[in-house]
């Protein structure tokens, strides 16, 4: 091996080094959501300089739990030190804080600012843009209750990003470890009220379930019972398709059964007896093939 073979090996070796290596990001928001996002940034080798929250305390919580360096700061001196900054504030707060940074008047060419609520598209965050920011929003199909980046792998996001940050953005989730996913704009609602779907009505299902036990005194171990009930009931969509994995009196057509069902249900609460009745109407419909 010659030299000059070595020195281009070299070459090559670093291009790629700097090719994978990740912009330094920040973070604003460190509840559920900006926690598991700072901890799979790390994770995928990007630098999480400094985060921001509404308190201070709860920022610098968040930095401790990262690398050592990381710093708490107020959101406009997170944006000054990075590059690419993940915004994960309640989704009310957005508007507000994307014109409040705005009305500072700094600039900020090529950063790229994204944030991951589910309800609004990019545009939320469209006053950024005089400052010369690009925006995105890049949201994760996960619900992020504990802190584990785990949470992220293989997820499927739905990415929605000026042209300018499309490809940072792209990337970065990559190797957050999500799949992301073109959403237009407005399919955003659409696609929000399915996640809500999905992501929250099964759990408020269970609670009413595991309610149902509780109030009527059914043995503890069987309540218990009720939850592996849900995720293997999921489990099985995930394998058969959701149509073929759906079981229970409803989905057989079992009419004396479900009316049993809702009278038991009534008599505890007329509310869980509606919505009982609702949703046995959607399953019948659906083995119909009509919903
Ligand atoms: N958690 C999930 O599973 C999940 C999944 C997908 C998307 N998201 C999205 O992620 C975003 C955050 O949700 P979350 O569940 O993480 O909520 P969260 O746990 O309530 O965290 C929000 C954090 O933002 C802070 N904050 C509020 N206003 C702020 C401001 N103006 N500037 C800086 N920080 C501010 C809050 O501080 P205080 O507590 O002091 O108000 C809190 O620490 C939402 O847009 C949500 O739709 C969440």
């Amino acid at each position: 091996v010659t030299e000059t073979e070595l020195e281009t090996a070299r070459a090559r070796t670093e291009r790629a080094a700097a090719a994978a290596r990740l912009p330094p990001v920040g973070v604003i928001g460190a509840g559920r959501a900006g926690t598991v996002l700072a901890l799979a940034l790390e994770r995928a080798g990007a630098e999480v300089v400094a985060v921001a929250s509404r308190r201070r305390a709860d920022a610098s919580r968040l930095a401790g739990r990262l690398r050592p360096g990381a710093l708490a700061l107020a959101a406009e001196a997170v944006v000054d030190r990075v590059e690419v900054v993940v915004v994960a504030v309640p989704d009310d707060r957005l508007a507000a804080l994307a014109l409040r940074l705005a009305g500072l008047g700094r600039a900020w060419p090529d950063r790229v600012v994204v944030h991951c609520a589910g309800r609004f598209d990019r545009h939320v965050l469209g006053p950024l843009r005089a400052s010369g920011v690009a925006v995105a929003a890049l949201h994760p199909l996960a619900a992020m209750a504990r802190p584990d980046p785990a949470q992220l792998d293989g997820v499927a996001a739905a990415l929605d990003a000026d042209p300018r940050a499309d490809a940072r953005v792209r990337r970065l989730a990559r190797r957050m470890g999500l799949r992301p996913v073109a959403l237009a704009p407005e399919q955003r609602a659409a696609y929000h009220a399915a996640a809500a779907l999905a992501g929250s009505l099964p759990l408020i299902l269970l609670a009413a379930a595991e309610r149902v036990g509780r109030e009527t005194g059914l043995p503890p171990a069987l309540v218990a019972g009720l939850r592996p009930l849900l995720s293997g009931a999921v489990r099985n969509a995930e394998r058969l398709g959701t149509a073929a994995a759906l079981t229970g009196p409803a989905a057989r057509g079992d009419a004396g059964t479900v009316a049993a069902h809702a009278a038991v249900l009534g008599r505890l609460d007329p509310a869980l007896e509606r919505l009982y009745r609702a949703a046995t109407a959607l399953t019948a419909a659906r083995v119909a093939g009509a919903a």
